[in-house]
């Protein structure tokens, strides 16, 4: 991390805190961290410093940078660098709260629906609710249980995510939709990684 790329990152770390510390409410504390992402995506030296950052890989496990766990809150803020054509495995988060920012790159964001809550084991029907694109700036907002998927454009995508826990440690949910299959694994692997 350069000398200002820290310091944009330590403004936005110092932030969060502060809104972590005196907002309770899951739903109107990320609505309110949103604009703060915002404001850390738009800082110059931010994306300078992801030129540098290695591609995370999406085989069947996907990677996540980790720059920051908070040692009294537990949000954790991860980067996702995906190349060319790199689609997701459609998911949840489990009880996670996630912000989604979007640094560099066009990617198309698909929201599910599940049509039945585990009628059966290992059966989920879905369904597609939205389609949409998102470019350098945009910050998506996935709540608990959201069932998404994430595809890169014809260029390097770069996301910095925040993350109300570390993931990787508990199981979130998977979706195929023409088998109509439903399989929990784990989350992301975190690799520590200090920016620079
Ligand atoms: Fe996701």
């Amino acid at each position: 991390m350069t000398r200002q790329s820290q310091s944009a990152f330590s403004r936005f770390i110092s932030s969060a805190r502060d809104l972590f510390a005196k907002e309770q409410k899951p739903e109107k504390r990320w609505a309110q961290l949103e604009p703060l992402l915002r404001e850390l995506l738009a800082d110059p030296s931010i994306s300078m410093s992801s030129k540098n950052w290695p591609n995370c890989s999406q085989k069947d496990r996907a990677e996540n940078l980790l720059f920051y766990e908070d040692p009294e809150f537990g949000f954790v803020v991860n980067g996702l660098i995906k190349a060319p054509k790199t689609r997701t495995q459609i998911h949840d988060h489990a009880h996670n709260w996630t912000l989604y920012g979007v640094l560099d790159g066009i990617e198309t964001i698909e929201r599910y629906e599940r049509l039945e809550h585990g009628s059966k084991p290992d059966y989920a029907e879905i369904c597609q609710t939205g389609k949409f694109r998102v470019g350098p700036g945009d910050v998506d907002l996935v709540p608990p249980y959201q069932i998404h998927a994430e595809e890169s454009g014809e260029q390097r995508t770069v996301a910095v995510i925040v993350r109300a826990e570390k993931p990787g440690a508990f199981l979130q949910g998977r979706y195929d939709p023409v088998n109509k299959k439903y399989w929990q694994s784990y989350g992301p692997i975190q690799i520590p990684y200090k920016m620079k």
